[in-house]
């Protein structure tokens, strides 16, 4: 059920920083050729100096020239993992704009069909598509609607793309709160304090880090029989 890795080619799209970096450093350890994209200049340079094994490409997934210029370039490879980030729409409700919401679609849910979309062409037929959700769409908290709403569409698509791409495995990893700069929009005092808040909600007793997220990626795409799931990673967030 598990397969070898070695000499497969993997993208992880949205992969200079946090989840996608450490899916992308391990998936490199398993297949020898991962390639991350970003659209940020100066992290690419730094991965360049940091991480040399990893290929990289500047690349805007709302952007579907672009896209479908850096897939061409790439040719064929075997699994796709997409961490593009939002990083808005969250907020009580009765405060919340509905443009931040409409922003946060825009950033999260459409370039993610949008990198499915112009990939296939090049994925194998025996890869994997595995995509990042948020624990938002089931864990009920106040708060969370408009993220609930982002990620619950893509998470009731994907037992439905894993009948419709067969046998290409669709997948999603739906982590809860992780320690990565998706949280820098708030300053370090005030990240550390949300962080303690929430690890009251989650049973294990603390936020995850980047690298249990990035395991959990890294077992869903080597299993041959996880297809069409939504994987939870969470620590118990409820
Ligand atoms: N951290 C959490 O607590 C948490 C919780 C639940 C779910 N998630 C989900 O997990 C995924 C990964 O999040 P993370 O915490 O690792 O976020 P992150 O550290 O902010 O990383 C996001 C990555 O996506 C890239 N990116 C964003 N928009 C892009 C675009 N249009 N084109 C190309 N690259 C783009 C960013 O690089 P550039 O900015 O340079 O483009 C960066 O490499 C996201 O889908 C997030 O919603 C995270």
């Amino acid at each position: 059920m598990t397969k070898d890795l070695s000499n497969q080619k993997a993208v992880v799209a949205g992969g200079t920083s946090g989840i996608g970096l450490a899916t992308a450093k391990m998936l490199f350890r398993l297949t020898g050729d991962v390639t991350v994209t970003g659209r940020d200049q100066k992290k690419l340079d730094a991965l360049r100096v940091s991480d040399p094994e990893l290929k990289v490409a500047a690349l805007d997934s709302n952007d579907k020239n672009e896209l479908t210029n850096f897939f061409s370039s790439t040719g064929s490879f075997d699994h796709l993992v997409i961490t593009l980030s939002g990083a808005k729409g969250g907020g009580l409700f009765q405060e919340l704009s509905l443009d931040d919401l409409r922003e946060g679609f825009e950033k999260k849910f459409w370039p993610y069909l949008q990198t499915i979309q112009t990939a296939l062409p090049y994925l194998s037929k025996n890869g994997s598509i595995t995509i990042l959700t948020a624990s938002s769409t089931t864990a009920r908290l106040s708060g969370t609607a408009g993220l609930a709403a982002i990620n619950g569409a893509l998470e009731v698509m994907v037992p439905i793309l894993a009948k419709d791409l067969k046998p290409i495995r669709v997948n999603a990893i739906s982590p809860g709160v992780i320690d990565t700069p998706w949280w820098n929009f708030l300053n370090e005092a005030d990240k550390r304090a949300t962080f303690e808040q929430f690890s009251e909600q989650i049973a294990v007793g603390r936020v995850g880090t980047a690298e249990e997220i990035a395991h959990a990626i890294v077992g869903v795409v080597a299993n041959n029989y996880i297809n069409g799931s939504t994987i939870f990673c969470n620590g118990g967030l409820s």
